[in-house]
């Protein structure tokens, strides 16, 4: 077991030795972009950490955590055609860099591109990891749907809110996981518990995405600040917002995300006033501390290695400590 960072290098070298620079160089070229945009790698370092964790080397696990790389930055360059974000990594977009037509077709490219990279293990292994996979990302479909239909609908609940960022991150994340342990034949059980473990940490890894989407530092978070605010999504902040705020504090909301002519800046301080004021962004920070703490317990009935638990419980500090 090493320290993150040489999971982090071990997977970028494996990423370098691919040559993205095909023909026609209208469809490859964005796609090398973003796959080099730099980003934290988290999702591919998870499936090398988990296959050391259950006792198999991490070469074994390196296509396979390519295949979660590259499936995650499709999603991205399709999600952020949907949320027409400007920025990605804090450079261009690739439908911005490009066009949409560029960004459809491209990420479609990666999405098989990301199968191709589970060819090769054993039969047995191959098909488990095929089925996690689909499964996998038709969720992330179904999230991105009901996050998209929140956006116009006025009232979504917690509970509705928590199963739409279960699908649209945090099973992704629990994917890298159970791969890792598939490649390291671990058994069913650690299999489903440390599933259940990156469900959990994906679930207040985006809850910390939506209170950086408000409240992050514009110089070092990558995204465009407010970018949910203007987007109206109906984010935990709102959601808990609008339980938590006075008549007048829920009128303002109401207007806020009815109304797209407010001038952007204004909009997005406003609302973050209301955030602030009517202790949503506090109901926040409890929230993602409760699910890092749910995911811990989670860790630690698992049947592993003591050093290898340590190395995930490292991971899950420097993931919820994160500024970007
Ligand atoms: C993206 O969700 C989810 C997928 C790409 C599947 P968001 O739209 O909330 O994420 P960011 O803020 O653009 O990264
Ligand atoms: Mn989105
Ligand atoms: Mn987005």
């Amino acid at each position: 077991m090493k320290s993150l960072a040489n999971y982090q290098e071990a997977f970028l070298a494996y990423l370098n030795q691919q040559d993205y620079t095909l023909e026609p160089n209208g469809l490859y070229a964005p796609i090398d972009y973003i796959l080099k945009l730099g980003g934290k790698r988290l999702r591919p370092i998870l499936v090398l950490l988990a296959v050391e964790s259950f006792g198999a080397k991490k070469e074994k696990a390196l296509p396979a955590s390519l295949a979660v790389e590259i499936f995650h930055n499709f999603s991205l360059v399709h999600d952020d055609i949907m949320d027409e974000a400007p920025l990605r990594r804090g450079k261009p977009t690739v439908h911005k860099k490009w066009d949409t037509n560029t960004g459809i077709l491209s990420g479609d490219a990666m999405l098989i591109m990301a199968y191709q990279q589970l060819h090769d293990y054993p039969s047995s292994q191959a098909k488990q990891l095929h089925q996690l996979f689909s499964k996998t990302a038709i969720q992330i479909c179904e999230g991105q749907q009901y996050d998209v239909e929140f956006e116009t609908r006025n009232l979504v609940s917690e509970t509705e809110y928590l199963q739409m960022i279960e699908y649209k991150t945090a099973v992704l994340v629990a994917c890298a996981l159970q791969m890792g342990a598939i490649i390291a034949e671990a058994a069913e059980e650690s299999q489903h518990k440390i599933y259940e473990f990156g469900k959990l940490l994906g679930i207040a890894f985006q809850l910390q995405d939506d209170f950086l989407d408000a409240f992050g530092n514009p110089a070092t978070f990558g995204k465009q600040i407010g970018g949910d605010i203007l987007e109206n999504k109906k984010t935990f902040l709102y959601i808990k917002a609008k339980e938590l705020g006075n008549e007048k504090q829920k009128d303002e909301l109401n207007r806020f995300f009815s109304v797209e002519t407010h001038k952007n800046e204004d909009k997005i301080q406003q609302v973050k006033d209301v955030f602030e004021a009517t202790g949503a962004k506090k109901s926040i920070q409890k929230a993602i501390e409760a699910y890092t703490h749910q995911a811990i317990k989670v860790l630690n009935s698992i049947e592993m290695e003591e050093q290898a638990k340590n190395h995930l419980l490292e991971f899950s500090d420097w993931l919820m400590t994160r500024k970007v």
